[in-house]
């Protein structure tokens, strides 16, 4: 629609029907059968006949029942002003990838960026307009549930994966491959204090700046279309009703021109924050600090019209939000085309086709970190394997985000051994159930087929599995936690594996057969006890659809793993928050000229993680000759060459994630110890060498300074480049401006 039109449609527009424009609702409120709508109108409080004013919906897919939602909404809109529709395609539409921290850990982008775009594909042809992702929160704490949905503890990996997933959902902006990206969760709702779900932040302006709003940053500059606020509060404001974050920051610095939406009643939430006395004043807040969309409660439905009637409200909070969701719907074509990409034809080609489904395998085995391998992966497929634990045989492999997996369509880890091994080789028992008592444990209403929690017998279960893995030469043992351990609401105070199921590894060790350890996680776990009574290690997050097959590729060899870990593994939840680009303290554990006892040190457990930020094996052996500068002074006008040549000393053609790491030895401000600031994965064939070349430029060098302003600072700096974040392959430069 002509920009002329549309702005006759917004003057068109009464009060009431511009602030349905701010409200989002989910799609039960339009489901055919008014019964049902009638009772999410009672709860959420809204008034029934402002319903046909609601400018989008959340959470329903499919092209036919969002055409058909679409159909019965513009018969009762007066203005035939169609909805958009969003939803949480987070790791996955219909064909599900490995959850993101899963991704975070492929190290290449350019692979994240694929599975935006498969996504989107599947998206788009089942109605979808918008997903709320990427969500690229930085996150420290293994304890919060949300870290499985992040990309780790890395700036430079989470701006360039928040840049690959923006760029891979939004595309050229075709109807029917591309869909619109909201990234999450603006800002630093990473960071709550004790790793608890929803708790306060708190971090200084430098410690945001510098760490935690840059991958928004990377995002709103790669064109993502809306931005969504944290529940979370940022020096005390929550970030729904701060006006410095969502106007001075994210509109005046940044030049975003989108639609921003609250976190899911996060605009309602402003009262019991304790900022705002009733739903009244929290409405007057969100939209004069710059929330446009009110998602999921009747907070602007409500109050926006009688604060404007009073005159405690400016109109124009209003006008600039209704025009900005308009104008959103105008950029997706809806006015021409209400139902955009919904096509039920392309939808059954389309989603969980062949291709993405051997895509979403290669994904896999791009995502499992191979942790330990004491020469027994990869296995041949004449050895008689017995396959144990509650992950064993278990569609559920897709993670607390997948709210629209196939669970069908799952293949478990037994069926993709069973696949690739000879005839009769490989066997199965549960083993032990997932938890050892579901007393705490919330789980989500909706989860199909989640499994039984617990277990009437652990013993007699466990005694047959010791019975199938006796007859076997090795066993691997699939164990993890319940994927709602992990996600929203899934904070964990520990984060160790459930006893019942280390208890099962124990006795499978007992056999004195070779153990291999397959991990589900949604987080970092404290692994130090697993891995004693493992002989290989995989990290396996939630791998999604084609979890068994792309495992059992590592396990067969088909594939030698590359992945590195994107997050630190810590020792035990003691350390937590525990990241590798730590500052140095004035009295470092190492290098400290003080006695041991008085440095920065724990007194019971090591400093160090048990597998540190950028670490994961592969079935070659890579050496790494010194580093080699062309230069070893840099100028804002000049570049350093750093090179190393990297050789394949083993026998197994394989992928080497090499990484390179800077450190600001004196700042204005301190500075971490190291701060990843390039990666190259190079594949060598058997005793292959090649030389890998980064650039260093000075804008490499820049930081938030004592001045608050980002830039670099003359002075001395070490260069690192090797196999993950506790390389000493080290040289040093100078800047000089
Ligand atoms: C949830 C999540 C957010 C999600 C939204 C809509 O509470 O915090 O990530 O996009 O609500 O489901």
């Amino acid at each position: 629609m002509e920009q002329t039109k549309l702005k006759e449609l917004f003057d068109s527009l009464t009060l009431d029907e511009k602030i349905g424009q701010l409200v989002q609702l989910n799609g039960n409120f339009f489901d055919s059968n008014e019964k049902i709508a009638t009772g999410p109108v009672v709860k959420i409080g809204i008034d029934k006949e402002k319903i046909y004013q609601t400018g989008s919906i959340l959470n329903t897919m499919g092209a036919k029942e969002l055409k058909d939602i679409q159909d019965r909404y513009l018969q009762k809109n007066d203005k035939k002003i169609p909805m958009l529709f969003m939803a949480d395609v987070i790791n996955g539409f219909k064909t599900i990838f490995p959850i993101p921290l899963g991704l975070g850990c492929t190290f290449n982008p350019k692979l994240v960026k694929k599975t935006a775009e498969v996504t989107a594909k599947e998206a788009a042809v089942s109605g979808l307009h918008i997903t709320f992702s990427p969500m690229v929160d930085m996150v420290r704490d293994a304890r919060w549930g949300r870290v499985m949905e992040s990309y780790g503890e890395d700036n430079y990996l989470n701006c360039e994966y928040a840049k690959a997933m923006v760029e891979g959902y939004q595309g050229n902006g075709d109807k029917y491959s591309t869909i619109l990206s909201c990234v999450k969760h603006f800002a630093g709702y990473g960071a709550p204090v004790a790793g608890r779900e929803y708790n306060t932040v708190e971090l200084g302006e430098r410690s945001l700046r510098q760490d935690y709003l840059p991958s928004y940053k990377a995002a709103v500059d790669a064109g993502c279309e809306l931005v969504m606020t944290s529940f979370n509060t940022i020096d005390g404001i929550p970030v729904t009703a701060n006006d410095w974050l969502l106007r001075d920051i994210l509109r005046k610095d940044w030049g975003f021109k989108g639609v921003v939406i609250s976190d899911h009643s996060a605009v309602k939430e402003l009262v019991p924050h304790g900022v705002a006395k009733d739903g009244k004043e929290a409405a007057k807040l969100a939209i004069e600090a710059g929330c446009d969309i009110d998602m999921m409660t009747a907070t602007y439905s409500n109050h926006l019209s009688s604060l404007v009637e009073s005159g405690q409200l400016d109109m124009k909070y209003i006008d600039e939000a209704a025009m900005r969701v308009l104008e959103l719907k105008n950029k997706l074509g809806l006015f021409e085309n209400p139902y955009r990409g919904a096509d039920e034809k392309l939808e059954k080609e389309v989603v969980l086709c062949e291709e993405f489904r051997k895509f979403a395998r290669e994904v896999v085995s791009q995502t499992c970190v191979l942790l330990k391998n004491d020469s027994i992966l990869p296995l041949t497929k004449n050895q008689k394997v017995a396959v144990v634990g509650p992950y064993a045989f278990n569609k559920n492999l897709s993670g607390m985000w997948s709210i629209n997996v196939d669970s069908e369509k799952v293949v478990t880890i037994y069926d993709g051994l069973k696949k690739q091994a000879n005839e009769n080789c490989v066997t199965f028992a549960k083993g032990s159930p997932l938890l050892d008592d579901d007393h705490l444990f919330e789980s989500f209403g909706y989860a199909k087929n989640i499994g039984e929690l617990v277990s009437d017998n652990p013993v007699e279960e466990c005694q047959k599995a010791v019975q199938v893995a006796s007859q076997a030469d090795i066993v691997i043992v699939a164990i993890g936690e319940h994927p709602h351990q992990s996600g929203e609401g899934g904070s964990r105070g520990e984060i160790t594996l459930p006893r019942v199921q280390v208890e099962l590894l124990k006795e499978m060790k007992k056999l004195g057969k070779s153990i291999v350890t397959l991990i589900f996680s949604g987080r970092p776990l404290a692994l130090s006890e697993v891995s004693q009574y493992s002989d290989a290690m995989l990290q396996c997050w939630f791998p999604g659809t084609e979890g068994g097959d792309g495992i059992a590729d590592i396990i067969y060899g088909k594939v030698n793993p590359s992945a590195r870990l994107s997050m630190t593994f810590p020792y035990s939840v003691g350390q937590c928050p525990i990241y590798y680009n730590e500052m140095s303290t004035g009295r470092p554990a190492k290098g400290s000229t003080h006695s041991k006892r008085f440095t920065s040190r724990y007194i019971d457990i090591p400093n160090e993680p048990t597998y540190c930020f950028g670490y994961g094996l592969t079935y070659s052996e890579f050496k790494y000759s010194p580093i080699e500068l062309d230069s070893h002074i840099l100028t804002p006008n000049s570049s350093i060459k750093a090179s190393v040549v990297v050789e394949n000393i083993s026998e197994q053609e394989g992928t080497e994630t090499v990484q390179l790491y800077i450190r600001d030895l004196v700042g204005s401000v301190v500075r971490p110890i190291k701060e990843l600031k390039g990666v190259q994965k190079v594949l060598l064939k058997p005793n292959e060498s090649q030389k890998v070349e980064f650039i260093i430029t000075e804008d490499m060098l820049r930081f938030v300074r004592k001045d608050m302003k980002f830039a670099s600072e003359e002075g001395d700096f070490e260069i690192f480049i090797g196999k993950d974040s506790s390389t000493e392959n080290k040289d040093t430069f100078v800047l000089k401006k």
